[in-house]
């Protein structure tokens, strides 16, 4: 589903030049859940907006369902991630002045449908993470793990083939992260999502159906 090949992303400032991803390639197949851990700063969030086509690697090659998106125009680009991809950040990326049903029928308004037709899916996707009762609050009044799950409500709307999620159970306690963790693995069983995601809790990434480990940029596992 996911080929990266010789991945590589330097960041280049003034002064400093980062080697974040040194040469890596990883095959994720179609309806595997994948976990990728590693010390703070090891390249993780790179290598996931990478995945996430949010940003070009310096070298290398990506594959997403069989497609060289190397080769695509920015306009493709946005097309394609609208389309296959679901992203959930480990900061939500809420809009604060939206209600909870507008944000999630953010991603939709780049696709055909009407107003009712995507009213009904957000409302469905936000039945799927137990926020039917919250449609109409604003992000600032719900707690870390409601924000959480707009967020992935958010990233499920679109019905995606694949999700990549940067530390989705980051900022919450161990009884909500496992709620969180609940839902991701309900959807890779049942809608055979593919799923990435970073994590800092081997208790998480345990529970995925593969780890990879990273170390300055590179794979070490
Ligand atoms: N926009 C940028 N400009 C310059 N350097 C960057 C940029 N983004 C990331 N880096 C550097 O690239 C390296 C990898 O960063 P990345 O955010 O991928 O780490 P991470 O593994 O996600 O860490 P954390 O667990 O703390 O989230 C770091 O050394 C970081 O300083
Ligand atoms: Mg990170």
């Amino acid at each position: 589903m996911i080929r990266l090949q010789n991945i590589e992303k330097v960041y280049r400032t003034d002064t400093v030049e980062t080697l974040a991803i040194n040469g890596i390639s990883l095959d994720i197949a179609k309806g595997e859940f994948l976990s990728i851990m590693g010390p703070s700063g090891c390249g993780k969030s790179t290598l996931l907006n990478i995945m996430g086509l949010l940003d070009e690697p310096s070298r290398g090659s990506i594959k997403i369902d069989d497609q060289d998106i190397t080769r695509f125009s920015d306009q493709q680009l946005a097309k394609f991630r609208n389309q296959k991809l679901g992203f959930i950040f480990q900061s939500y990326h809420l809009i604060n002045d939206l209600q909870v049903l507008d944000n999630v029928e953010l991603p939709l308004l780049y696709r055909s449908g009407s107003a009712k037709e995507r009213r009904e899916l957000a409302t469905e996707a936000l039945a799927k993470v137990g926020l039917s009762n919250r449609l109409k609050h604003f992000p600032t009044q719900l707690s870390g793990g409601q924000r959480q799950r707009v967020a992935i409500a958010r990233a499920i709307v679109g019905n995606p083939q694949i999700i990549l999620a940067d530390e989705p159970t980051g900022n919450l306690d161990s009884a909500m992260g496992n709620e969180i963790m609940d839902i991701l693995i309900n959807l890779n069983k049942n809608d055979g999502t593919t799923i990435v995601m970073v994590t800092h809790d081997e208790n998480m990434a345990h529970k995925t159906h593969r780890l990879v480990r990273l170390f300055d940029g590179s794979q070490v596992q």
